[in-house]
């Protein structure tokens, strides 16, 4: 049996989903399972990761678990009491900066630091920019023009459904143990870039605006806290945070490429319309 969190979230959905198809059991982990929506086939279960004790229900007889980042180290201990055998880690690129200045950085670190001094058994998968968040924009699609910061930073962005894939594989066996995959999509795009390819499978004009960095701050303090907000500038004004390589481990985990943006806007655009 197989325990995924953020099982009602873009990636652990698809993980889900995948592996209820390679007919794994598997309990998808929500803080409320009356109101959650999970793939059929799986088991909705109620546990909150800022509450590990609330975890041992969950995990007693979990092979396999797939793991949020920024959660209490706790956690691992309640995954080793239950005999949990491995962990498979979301964290992201910013993992490998060592930067512990950076409130994101640091979170996702510490998390793969405990998950490593666990003695638990480990996979770290570290998505670069998903492609989901251009959901974001959806209003400003609907109007026709996206106004959005750091026009000149490039990011491989990836198909959530791509990271839950290379989660699936590692989550099934036990080769991908102690591996760490950083997990793009094919092609670093800026963010006109993919505006530009949303207005072409979407058929319609949208317009790319800059958006200067004092009205994005401004923006993105009224939904985060500030250490977040500094650590994205840090990333993006900063260069901190190199998204823009593309790596192989999507096709060498799980034998095909990954998505492209134009095929995730495709198969996406009901939603955009
Ligand atoms: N977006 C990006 O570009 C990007 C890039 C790299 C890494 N990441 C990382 O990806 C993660 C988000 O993944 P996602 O986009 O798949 O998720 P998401 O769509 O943002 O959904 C969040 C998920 O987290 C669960 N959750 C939140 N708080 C919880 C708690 N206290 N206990 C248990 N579950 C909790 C929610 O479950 P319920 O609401 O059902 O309880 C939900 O399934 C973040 O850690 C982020 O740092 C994102």
């Amino acid at each position: 049996m197989i325990v995924v969190t953020g099982a009602t979230g873009n990636v652990g959905r698809e993980a889900v989903r995948l592996l209820v198809d390679w007919g794994e059991q598997v309990r998808a982990l929500t803080r409320d399972p009356a109101t959650a929506t999970v793939p059929p086939g799986a088991e909705a279960v109620a546990g909150d990761l800022t509450d590990p004790s609330s975890l041992a229900p969950v995990l007693a007889g979990a092979e396999a678990l797939f793991l949020l980042s920024g959660y209490a180290p706790e956690v691992f201990a309640e995954a080793q009491k239950a005999g949990v055998r491995r962990v498979v880690l979301m964290s992201g690129g910013s993992a490998e900066t060592g930067d512990r200045t950076n409130a994101v950085a640091r979170y996702m670190i510490d998390t793969e630091d405990a998950l490593r001094a666990s003695g638990l058994a480990w996979t770290m998968v570290r998505p670069r920019m998903f492609m989901t968040n251009a959901f974001q924009w959806l209003p400003m699609i609907n109007a026709g023009a996206v106004r959005a910061p750091w026009p000149d930073v490039p990011a491989a962005v990836v198909d959530p459904a791509d990271i839950a894939a290379v989660a699936a594989k590692a989550l099934v066996s036990a080769d991908h143990e102690g591996r760490v995959y950083p997990v793009t999509g094919p092609e670093a795009l800026r963010p006109g870039d993919r505006v530009r390819i949303l207005g072409e499978v979407l058929g319609r004009e949208i317009r790319y605006e800059v958006q200067p960095d004092d009205e994005a701050r401004a923006e993105m303090l009224a939904q985060m806290p500030e250490q977040y907000v500094d650590a994205f500038f840090s990333f993006y004004s900063g260069g901190k945070l190199d998204e823009a390589t593309v790596f192989p481990s999507v096709e060498e985990v799980t034998g095909r490429p990954p998505r492209t943006f134009a095929d995730w806007a495709r198969a996406n655009a009901a939603r955009f319309r």
